[in-house]
């Protein structure tokens, strides 16, 4: 049997810290939070996507009184991105969120379904995706890459044809 170690490298930063263009899609994020529909969970969820033609896309969480129908923030405003911009190339993706039901002390972490599409889309454009993941007390999670945050990802060649 043979021991191998992943490693990943993150960065954390205070909000005040960060460029303006990190900062405004960081706004974004929180901004759009407003308009999740998280009813049945009470956890509201915001993200930002920004592209390399200068335009941001936004999404939050949607959800359905048949719960698996519902769809998180990311792959909201990911698809939507994707939708309109189909030659576009996503730069970087911010995340927040809030709720008045549960206390939230750290960054919000995306979900495996959501790395997942992320590092659909970095496989697609050949570039990486920064990630921004933004904690209540201001202090941000910075990862330079979805592939940093999902190991062992499913890709395209495990679907190769004989
Ligand atoms: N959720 C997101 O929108 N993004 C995540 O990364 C994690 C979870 C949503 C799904 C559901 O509407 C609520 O948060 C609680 O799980």
């Amino acid at each position: 049997m043979i021991e191998r170690k992943i490693t990943t490298t993150f960065y954390i930063a205070n909000y005040d810290e960060l460029t303006v263009a990190d900062q405004v899609l960081i706004n974004k994020a929180k901004e759009i939070l407003e308009s999740a529909y998280s009813s049945y969970s009470g956890f509201a969820v915001g993200s930002s996507v920004l592209l390399d033609n200068g335009k941001t896309i936004e999404g939050s969480n949607q959800e359905n009184v048949a719960y698996p129908s519902g769809l998180c923030a990311e792959r909201v405003a990911l698809f939507y991105a994707s939708s309109k911009y189909p030659e576009s190339m996503i730069n970087t993706i911010a995340i927040s969120a809030s709720s008045k039901s549960f206390k939230i002390e750290d960054y919000i972490s995306p979900c495996g379904a959501c790395r997942q599409v992320m590092a659909e889309y970095e496989e697609k454009q050949k570039s990486k995706i920064r990630v921004l993941l933004h904690s209540p007390n201001d202090k941000v999670l910075i990862s330079d890459s979805v592939e940093d945050l999902l190991p062992f990802v499913f890709r395209s060649p495990f679907l190769k044809r004989f």
